[in-house]
């Protein structure tokens, strides 16, 4: 066994890999602080995305290279520092780390059940989160996040978004009389409003903006794209046929505009009967078939719940009203996902070895 000496404590650490980019700390540079006092070792890890199993699976491959020198007694601490999408000097948010756009070619698919529960689960990790209900024909996040009320301003310039469950809100529903009121928009005020929504309201400092966009997406998405370099579009679907050719549509329209894929969401993907039995309604492989294609992952499988939906009618989404039961564990694994593919990307976009940086403050300082 090799004598334990700070050297080799940290030729050990460095070895280890990162499960989000299987590259070693010392290659990612994402190994701070290595002490040794003794026989106890404590270290300070850098990790891009806030899921809590990236730390557990580091920690446990740091107790096992230090096992090799006889060791048992580590104290980690994390430093989550999301990494940040690429922004220029006209950029409306350059304090927005990341905009995830949620569509889908076809309606009623579940973006908006999706985008609400995403946005929560990210909170829920410890990161800072808008969500815009881009959907200015009919806004769901009022109702899916039980919110009503007309958002203020405190310097006559920017508005201040709502809050809801810890994730700031916007929506063209806070700002109707009557929230069911039918908005007709012509293109010109469509472009116009939905630039306020981003560039108007007061979203701070976010890790993430989730956008709930309508169905048909065509506008909605050529505007943001001109405004701001997003970090990537989820693709929202259903395993039928139909909700695939529609889909296939609005991957293109991607394509075509320049907006990464962050992955596919196949709602609606299965339904679980009391006795535990998975029953594959709408049939199966949709979304793999639409992944292969596009050479995207397929982020989560989500099934049919009632309550998923009631949740949402009741305006508290399920990730918040019920963050154990299967589905909400569902679009926690989504978003876990998600922001492990969003690190993954960032760091391929840089083109380096290393791990993404992020200019500011490290934010979350975690000990496990
Ligand atoms: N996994 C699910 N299980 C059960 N119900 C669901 C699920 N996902 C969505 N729903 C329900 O399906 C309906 C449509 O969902 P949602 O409003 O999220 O779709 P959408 O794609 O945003 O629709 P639109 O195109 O109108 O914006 C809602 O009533 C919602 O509660
Ligand atoms: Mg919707």
């Amino acid at each position: 066994m090799a004598e334990i000496t700070l050297e080799n404590v940290q030729a050990a650490l460095a070895a280890v890999e990162d499960p989000t980019f299987e590259a070693t700390l010392a290659k990612l540079g994402t190994l701070d602080e290595v002490k040794l006092e003794g026989q106890k070792v404590s270290a300070r890890v850098r990790v891009s995305s806030p899921t809590e199993s990236v730390r557990e699976e580091i920690r446990r491959r740091v107790e096992k290279a230090l096992e090799t020198l006889g060791m048992t007694q580590v104290s980690l601490e994390f430093d989550i520092q999301i990494p940040t999408r690429e922004t220029t000097s006209n950029d409306p948010i350059p304090t927005v780390r990341n905009v995830i756009l949620v569509m889908s070619g076809k309606g009623g698919v579940g973006k908006s059940t999706v985008a609400a529960n995403l946005a929560l689960a990210l909170a829920r990790s410890g990161t800072r989160v808008g969500l815009l209900d881009a959907d200015v024909y009919g806004p769901s996040v009022p109702t899916m996040l039980g919110i009503q009320g007309h958002p203020s301003s405190k310097d006559g310039k920017r508005i201040e978004p709502l809050q809801r469950f810890g994730v700031k809100l916007m929506s063209i529903g806070f700002l109707l009389e009557d929230p069911k009121q039918a908005v007709i928009w012509r293109g010109a005020m469509l472009h116009g409003a939905l630039q306020q929504f981003i560039s108007d309201v007061n979203w701070g400092e976010l890790d993430y903006l989730v956008l709930d966009l309508p169905p048909g997406t065509g506008d909605v998405a050529l505007t943001l794209a001109q405004n701001l370099k997003v970090t990537g579009a989820l693709m929202v679907t259903t395993p039928q046929e139909v909700a695939l050719i529609d889909v296939h549509k609005a991957l293109s329209m991607c394509k075509k505009l320049d907006i990464p894929v962050l992955g596919i969401v196949e709602n609606m993907s299965y339904f679980v009967d009391p006795s535990g039995t998975r029953h594959a309604l709408f049939g199966e492989g949709g979304g793999a078939k639409l992944a292969e294609e596009w050479k995207t992952p397929v982020l989560a499988q989500i099934p049919i719940d009632p309550a998923v939906g009631r949740a949402g009618d009741a305006g508290t989404p399920v990730v918040q009203a019920d963050p154990t039961c299967a589905s909400a564990k569902v679009f926690t694994a989504m978003a876990e996902n998600l922001t492990e593919r969003i690190a993954r990307m960032h760091r391929e976009r840089a083109g380096g070895e290393e791990a993404p940086v992020t200019a500011g403050p490290k934010r979350l300082r975690i000990v496990q």
